[in-house]
């Protein structure tokens, strides 16, 4: 389990073992887990395999029978209980994230973790408030229904918001009553294990919460393969998506999969010109681009093209790229080698098709202890054409594709001509304009004169090619519950 020093970048992690019926243990293999800003490597790991995913399944299938009938109000406070501890760890807690991700500390620190607990307290709040109806049958019957939990779920986390995704799962798999197996990704496994010590802390009864390390094509794989995990939720990439149906198909799990995306951001020249450029640099570069929901693609209408791509550049001129631990970075260190490679494959990508880089476009060379990090330029091409591979595929990092349009019909046509649907912003100060996009956008969230708000109370997730189901919100309880319909002969 991972024990850290002081909030510092030079924490000591110990080795990180499996968390599976509330104790720790070795895995089938050892793994290291790196900081992407410096190169080195935090510590180890241990990596599940079939044997271990086996021994975490049984555990949470043990537990299930009185974690199903615990009073709901046990639950809340449960859940309850674990948002304060998570408060309290706040500075702890954000430090590992930072290193494990390289995300600047102010986002982990200020947004990520205490948006966490936030999470936690919404869904402390379900546990008491998940209930059937009674039922106009036919006959002298009395029909009700109940809302149960499925069982046994498998939770597979991304490396982008660790901590926050695994709020988004076990937030509401643990209020409907499910027990729970959860994955993070191999590239950020470390708060996830630091949140296993703090749902002991928290009085979870062991087995209730178990949780396993290692690759997805490992452990993640066996956990979808194994036949008594009753549902999979994933969040992550559309092609391991579409793995995890094909291999649910065998046991027939439900799966909820929450993908990628190429969201539109569109500005009109109606909008509040000021606001609506803060929003595009804010809805690309947070978290490094890293997002399932990144405005990566700016539309924006010709007659403000040059003012809005001016106001861009100026904005970016001014981001601080580098130390993560700094508190005025604002682009870290993306996650890994490969996620780098990948962006700047992407970056040379738009530069053949010919767009024109208009900010960054190459890796930022830092020297010292930074030298060998993840860190790449703040990217901005313009006069992207909408069928370029850079304004159709996700690259999820700092790279924004501008396209200028002519007219609303055809922004509404680009907005809609990709094969992800996640999310969609719109800045116009035309009130019948926004409510026609919110109605026409092919986007599981629209946002109008904002970008990138999130809430507990919010479902999140996708149209099309994004992803079915949703987290967060009420909708979020659907993927965790089954109703069962009960008749009673009265006559
Ligand atoms: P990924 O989809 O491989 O990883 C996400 C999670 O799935 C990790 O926990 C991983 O271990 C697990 N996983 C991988 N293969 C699996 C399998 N066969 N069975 C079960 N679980 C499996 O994403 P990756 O490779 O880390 O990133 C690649 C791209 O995916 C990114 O560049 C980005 O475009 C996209 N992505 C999207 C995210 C989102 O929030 N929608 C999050 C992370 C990545
Ligand atoms: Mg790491």
């Amino acid at each position: 389990m991972p024990i850290v020093t002081e909030d510092s970048s030079k924490i000591q992690v110990s080795p990180g073992q499996l968390f599976i019926g509330g104790k720790w243990q070795n895995g089938a293999d050892t793994l290291e887990t790196i900081n992407p800003a410096t190169g080195e490597v935090i510590t180890t790991f241990a990596e599940a395999g079939s044997r271990e995913v086996d021994s975490a399944v049984k555990a949470a299938r043990e537990a299930f029978p009185a974690w199903r009938d615990t009073p709901p109000a046990k639950r809340g406070k449960l859940l309850w209980k674990l948002a304060d501890l998570i408060g309290r760890d706040r500075e702890r807690l954000a430090t590992l994230e930072t290193i494990d991700n390289g995300k600047p500390y102010f986002e982990s620190g200020k947004i990520d973790i205490p948006f966490t607990a936030e999470i936690f307290r919404y869904f402390a709040g379900w546990a008491t408030k998940i209930h059937g109806s009674t039922l106009p049958a036919r006959g002298a019957t009395f029909a009700y229904t109940r809302r149960e939990p499925l069982g046994v779920v498998g939770l597979i986390i991304p490396w982008n918001l660790p901590l926050v995704m695994c709020s988004w799962k076990l937030g509401p798999a643990l209020a409907t009553g499910n027990t729970c197996v959860l994955k993070p990704a191999e590239q950020t496994p470390l708060t996830a294990l630091a949140l296993a010590d703090l749902i002991k802390e928290a009085g979870f009864p062991d087995g209730v919460v178990n949780i396993i390390t290692g690759r997805g094509t490992v452990t993640g794989a066996e956990l979808v393969k194994h036949p008594d995990v009753n549902k999979i939720s994933f969040t992550g990439s559309v092609p391991v998506g579409r793995e995890i149906m094909k291999s649910a198909a065998e046991t027939l799990k439900k799966v909820t999969l929450e993908l990628g995306g190429k969201s539109p951001n569109i500005i009109f020249a109606d909008a509040n010109i000021d606001s609506a450029i803060k929003g595009a640099v804010n809805g690309i570069f947070y978290g490094k681009g890293e997002l399932c929901c990144a405005g990566s693609r700016l539309l924006v209408d010709k007659s403000i093209h040059t003012q809005v791509v001016d106001g861009i550049k100026a904005l970016v001129a001014k981001m601080q790229v580098g130390d993560p631990f700094d508190k005025k970075t604002r682009i870290g260190a993306l996650v890994s080698k490969e996620q780098m490679k990948k962006v700047l494959g992407y970056i040379n990508i738009g530069k053949e098709d010919g767009a024109s880089v208009v900010a960054g476009g190459a890796r930022a060379e830092m020297s010292g202890e930074f030298a060998n990090g993840c860190f790449v330029q703040p990217t901005v091409f313009d006069n992207v054409n909408e069928n370029m591979r850079i304004a159709r595929e996700e690259i999820f990092g700092p790279v924004l594709a501008v396209i200028p349009f002519e007219n609303e019909d055809e922004a509404l046509a680009i907005a809609n001509n990709v094969d992800f649907g996640l999310a969609a912003a719109v800045w116009t100060s035309d009130i019948s304009r926004a409510h026609r996009f919110a109605d026409k956008l092919e986007a599981g969230t629209v946002w109008i004169n904002t970008i990138n708000m999130f809430d507990p109370a919010l479902p999140f997730g996708g149209f099309k090619q994004s992803g079915f189901g949703r987290d967060l919100g009420e909708d979020a309880l659907d993927g965790y519950l089954q109703t069962k319909s009960i008749w009673v002969n009265l006559s």
